[in-house]
C-alpha cells in the first residue's frame, strides 16, 4: 500500500501524517503556499523523512505524474479555505479548490493504475445556512438575505419566510453553500462521485467542522477564529465577536480529524460515503470565548461589534450519528481538553501579528465581505 496526501504539508495533513502507520509509504503533494505557510518554502526535516516530499501545485500534473503509479489511496486536502477570503478571492478559490480537483482526477486516471480508494476532505460550508425545524415540525431550508443582516436580524429564516430552530445537518439534507469557499468544497465532492462512479474507486467524503489544535499556522489571518482570538487574548486586545456574538460553531480537535481520515485511508472500507466530522458540541462565539479564557487563566475583553461577514453561517451545527457509529462512538476532545492544549502550545508559538489581522479585517472592508449594519 501506498498513500498520496495532497496539501499533506498544512496544519491538518500533517496531522494525517503523523498518524499513518509507519509502514505505509506516503508522498506528500504540497505548494507551500505564502499564505499558509508564513513563507516557508521548504518541507518540515520530519515530514521529509516520513514522506516523499513534492513542492507543487496540483494543478501541475506533470509535476508528480510519475509518482502516482504505486498508488493506492489518495488523501485529497490540498485547497484555500478561507471563507471570507473566498468571497473576494473568487477565481483563486475557484482555480486550486475545483480544478485542482479535476487535474488531480485526470492525472490519477491516466497514471495510477491501483487506486483503490479516494479521501476528501469537504467541509460543514456545503450545507449553507442549513435547515430549521418550523412551529408545525416540518424542516425547511434556512435563509439570510443582506436586507436582514444590514438591519441586524442575524437569525435565519426558513424559506417560507417563518422563523424555526436550526437542527443539526445530516449529511443527505440539501446542500446550499453561501460561500464561494462552499460552493469549491461542493464541487470538489460532486467531482469526486463523479470520478468514482465512472471509475469504480472507493469514495469517502469527510465533511471536516471547524478544526482547531496546535500546528494551526498562527501567521495566517485566515486560518480560523481560535488562533487570531488566542492572539488578542495573549495581548489583553479586544476580541471582536462578529453579528451578536451568537453565531454557532461545532470545533473539532486535529487529532480527532486526522483520526478520521487515517481509518478512512487504511482501515476497513466506512459505512457510508460521507461523514460529518464534528465533536457533538457546537457552542457560540460568546461561549467558545468564556471556554478560552477559562483554559488560558485569562478573563478576556470582548466586543460584540454588529459587523458581519458576507457568506458567513449563523448556525453550523453537525449531526455526527454516522461518524459515531463508524468509530464506535470512540472518544472525542472536549472543546475545555482542546483549548487546554491549544492554549499550552500557543504560549510557546509566535503570535499573530495584530498589524496582520487589522490589515485582513481592512481587505474584507475594502471588498464589501466585511460590514456594519445600519444600527452599527
Ligand atoms: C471554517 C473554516 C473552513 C471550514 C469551516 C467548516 C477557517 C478559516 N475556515 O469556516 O475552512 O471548512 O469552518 O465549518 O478555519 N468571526 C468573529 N470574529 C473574528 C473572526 C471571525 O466573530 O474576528 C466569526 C465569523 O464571522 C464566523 C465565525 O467567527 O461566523 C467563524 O469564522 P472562521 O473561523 O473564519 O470559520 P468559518 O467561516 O466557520
Amino acid at each position: 500500500m501506498s498513500i498520496l496526501v495532497t496539501g499533506g504539508a498544512g496544519f491538518i495533513g500533517r496531522a494525517i501524517i503523523a498518524s499513518l502507520p509507519e509502514s505505509v509509504p506516503v508522498t506528500c503533494i504540497d505548494v507551500l503556499e505564502a499564505q499558509a505557510h508564513a513563507g516557508r518554502t521548504t518541507f518540515p526535516a520530519w515530514l521529509s523523512d516520513r514522506a516523499r516530499c513534492i513542492r507543487a501545485d496540483i494543478r501541475d500534473t506533470t509535476a508528480y505524474a510519475d509518482t502516482l503509479h504505486d498508488v493506492d489511496v489518495v488523501i485529497h486536502l490540498a485547497a484555500q479555505t478561507g471563507t471570507g477570503q473566498s468571497m473576494y478571492e473568487r477565481s483563486r478559490y475557484v482555480g486550486h479548490n475545483v480544478d485542482g480537483t479535476a487535474c488531480l482526477l485526470d492525472a490519477l486516471a491516466l497514471h495510477a493504475p491501483h487506486l483503490s480508494r479516494i479521501v476528501l476532505a469537504s467541509s460543514r460550508a456545503v450545507y449553507g445556512e442549513g435547515m430549521l425545524r418550523v412551529h408545525d415540525g416540518r424542516l425547511l431550508p434556512a435563509q439570510r438575505t443582506l436586507d436582514r443582516l444590514s438591519s441586524g436580524q442575524w437569525n435565519a429564516i426558513a424559506a417560507d419566510g417563518s422563523p424555526g430552530d436550526p437542527v443539526a445537518m445530516q449529511e443527505d439534507f440539501p446542500c446550499n453553500p453561501t460561500s464561494v469557499y462552499g460552493l469549491t468544497k461542493w464541487w470538489q465532492e460532486q467531482l469526486i462521485v463523479d470520478s468514482a462512479a465512472r471509475s469504480g474507486v472507493h469514495h469517502t467524503i469527510l465533511r471536516i467542522q471547524n478544526a482547531y489544535g496546535p500546528g494551526q499556522e498562527l501567521r495566517n489571518p485566515y486560518t480560523g477564529i481560535i488562533g487570531i482570538f488566542c492572539s488578542l487574548l495573549f495581548r489583553d486586545l479586544e476580541i471582536e465577536l462578529f453579528e451578536d456574538g451568537e453565531v454557532m460553531r461545532d470545533f473539532v480537535y486535529v487529532d480527532d480529524v486526522a483520526d478520521a481520515f487515517v481509518r478512512a485511508a487504511v482501515g476497513d472500507r466506512p459505512p457510508y460515503s460521507i461523514m460529518n466530522i464534528g465533536s457533538r458540541d457546537a457552542v457560540s462565539l460568546r461561549t467558545l470565548v468564556d471556554r478560552l479564557g477559562a483554559a488560558a487563566g485569562r478573563t478576556p475583553r470582548v466586543r460584540v461589534s454588529g459587523r458581519y461577514r458576507v457568506g458567513d453561517i449563523r448556525h453550523a451545527i453537525a449531526d455526527t450519528t454516522r461518524c459515531d457509529a463508524w468509530l464506535q462512538g470512540g472518544p472525542r476532545t472536549s472543546l475545555e481538553e482542546g483549548l487546554r492544549r491549544y492554549w499550552a502550545w500557543f504560549s510557546e508559538q509566535e503570535a499573530l501579528a495584530t498589524e496582520t489581522l487589522r490589515e485582513s479585517f481592512e481587505e474584507m472592508e475594502r471588498s464589501g465581505v466585511l460590514r456594519a449594519s445600519e444600527d452599527q
